[in-house]
């Protein structure tokens, strides 16, 4: 496979370099150059077994000081408790400045681990190396950091950039096929708000099992998602205005996860918030056309979208209000113009909803998939 660089250098002068490669060994060799005294790997157990055995043989081989640190996986873990623990462990180990943090794992240790680097003695060096389908095209870029709280998701954080993102395609052979699922709710999202090409390119690829795509279009997506997600961060890193439309059916998607105590998974809300949304965006011109299209295309991928539990009205608005685009204690919305833009309000991506296109969203939400 080739090996590519893409640099996102933002306002602050962070630099994250983006690579795309399968060699463990090169990545090694990497980590010697930009961790000159130590470095800490942060995974799962299992993702440790798979993946972080082989890269402590490989940086071991490259003469690294090199411990490894596990958490167990899953969203009810991205607390504020985990991170404490880390900070305690990381200190105790005697980390200094220049102890570079190794996420090795999907977006849920990639938000704890980015967080603990942003942290620790007010700031550690950090790299990414995604696992799971969704942080490769999405969680491992940008420099979110966070954890969730009883009040809301990503509440509490940090944006800190990684310098660097190693992305190993060849790790997501052992990725269970609904994590496949919950990464292409991203690369859809990507299409739809901005790219009417990808967009196209993956309704014809719907008929395909989704695990099973040859290599050379899988990197195909990978890439073209990153290059936009870059492309939007090095626009407007601190997310004051265009980063909001990567927030496309996530108002709705983050509220439903809460609702559900996380037991459905980020990119299941995430498609469904994106078809919500897109309802919406119906009572706000998109047309019907675009809707359906948007609607058949996350069907096509087999997202499970449906619902356990339905919310209270009055608590419904209260989820929905612990979003952080959230503006006077009203809900703002992402909405869809077309497949491949989103639309505008006033110099502005993101719009408040009136409580009766909320109502109507909200109606439509329980007819179709409770
Ligand atoms: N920071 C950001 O910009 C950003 C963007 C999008 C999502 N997120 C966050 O990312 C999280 C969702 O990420 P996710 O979908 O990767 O979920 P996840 O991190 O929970 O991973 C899903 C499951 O797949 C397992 N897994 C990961 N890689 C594997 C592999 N190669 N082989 C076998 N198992 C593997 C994980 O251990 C976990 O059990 C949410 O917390 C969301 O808020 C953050």
């Amino acid at each position: 496979m080739q090996r590519c660089s893409l640099s996102l250098t933002t306002q602050e002068h962070s630099t994250t370099t983006v690579y795309l490669t399968d060699s463990f060994s090169e990545l090694a060799c990497l980590i010697k150059t930009i961790a000159p005294s130590s470095s800490v790997i942060i995974t799962h157990p299992h993702i440790e077994e798979l993946y972080g055995k082989k890269l402590l043989e490989k940086m071991h081989e490259e003469q690294c000081e090199v411990i490894l640190m596990t958490i167990p996986s899953g969203e009810a873990y991205k607390t504020r408790e985990m991170l404490i623990l880390l900070q305690d462990r990381l200190l105790e180990y005697g980390c200094d400045r220049q102890t570079l943090i190794i996420a090795l794992g999907g977006g849920m240790l990639v938000d704890v681990a980015g967080f603990l680097a942003a942290t620790t003695l007010r700031g550690l060096p950090w790299i990414v190396i995604p696992t799971s389908l969704l942080a490769m095209v999405d969680a491992a870029i940008g420099g979110k950091t966070g954890v969730n709280t009883e009040l809301g998701k990503n509440l509490i954080g940090a944006i800190h950039h990684p310098i660097a993102v190693w992305i190993a395609p060849h790790v997501l052979q052992t990725l269970p096929r609904a994590e496949w699922i919950n990464g292409f709710a991203e690369i859809i999202k990507y299409g739809a708000i901005l790219d009417e090409e990808l967009f196209s390119l993956l309704e014809s690829l719907a008929h395909l099992d989704c695990t099973q795509l040859p290599k050379e279009t899988l990197c195909y997506l990978i890439q073209k998602s990153y290059s936009h997600k870059i492309d939007i961060v090095q626009r407007d890193h601190r997310d004051h205005w265009i980063r909001a439309i990567l927030n496309f059916g996530h108002t709705v998607g983050h509220a439903l996860e809460q609702a559900h105590q996380y037991t459905i998974s980020h990119g299941e809300a995430v498609a469904l918030g994106m078809v919500i949304e897109g309802y919406i965006s119906m009572l706000y011109g998109c047309s019907e056309q675009t809707f359906t299209r948007l609607y058949t295309l996350i069907r096509q991928y087999q997202f499970p979208l449906r619902l356990f539990s339905i919310p209270s009205w009055n608590a419904w608005i209260k989820l929905l209000n612990s979003d952080k685009k959230t503006k006077d204690k009203t809900p703002r919305c992402v909405l869809l113009k077309t497949i491949g833009s989103v639309q505008m309000f006033d110099g502005d991506y993101c719009t408040t909803l009136s409580d009766k296109d909320l109502l109507d969203g909200y109606n439509w939400m329980c007819k179709e998939f409770f």
